[in-house]
């Protein structure tokens, strides 16, 4: 299915969505990072609390909006007459790594809320790792849009 009146906007609509997509890496870039430093850090500090307010801001002005607005102009692209063939690998490979991506969002998203519970559910080690899976899925993604190797 798609939807002629879309094609007078592709380029606009294509813009919005790296725009988004920009803001979206850029928080899921950052909020393991603040993970890492509130791992160790005491509960009830000073620290503490000044993490979780920024934790809280982050997923809320930034990286929850940038996500469904990356979501949203993604879908009208796919809508758009002609941008996708559904028999390319290409295709699948983003649109899993998309996916991850989103469920990595969502796993963030629940850390957030045991830190605010005072909970240190994972290591400090954990969250350095976890820091590195969307730079991988962001790197995957664009090799996929930009070479589409297959
Ligand atoms: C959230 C769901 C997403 C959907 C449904 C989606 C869908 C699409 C579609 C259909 C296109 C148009 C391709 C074309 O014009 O030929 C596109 C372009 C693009 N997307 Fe996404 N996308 C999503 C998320 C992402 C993410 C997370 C990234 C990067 C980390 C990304 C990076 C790009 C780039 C760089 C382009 C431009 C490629 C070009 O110049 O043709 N997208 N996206």
């Amino acid at each position: 299915m798609t939807i002629d009146a879309l094609s007078l906007y592709y380029p606009w609509i294509k813009a919005l969505h790296l725009i988004s997509v920009i803001a979206w890496m850029a928080g899921m870039f950052y909020l393991p990072r603040l993970y890492v430093y509130h791992t160790p850090s005491p509960v009830g500090s000073e620290r503490s609390e000044m993490l979780k307010v920024m934790e809280r801001r982050l997923l809320r002005a930034i990286i929850n909006p940038a996500m469904i607005a990356t979501w949203f102009f993604g879908i009208c692209l796919v809508l758009t007459p002609g941008v996708i063939d559904w028999s390319n690998g290409w295709w699948h490979t983003k649109l899993l790594a998309v996916l991850l991506m989103s469920g990595f969002h969502g796993h963030l998203s629940a850390a957030r809320k045991s830190f605010d519970r005072d909970e240190r559910k994972r290591s400090e080690r954990y969250w350095r790792i976890a820091n590195e899976v969307p730079t991988v899925l962001m790197i995957i993604i664009v090799i996929m849009v930009i070479v589409r190797p297959f």
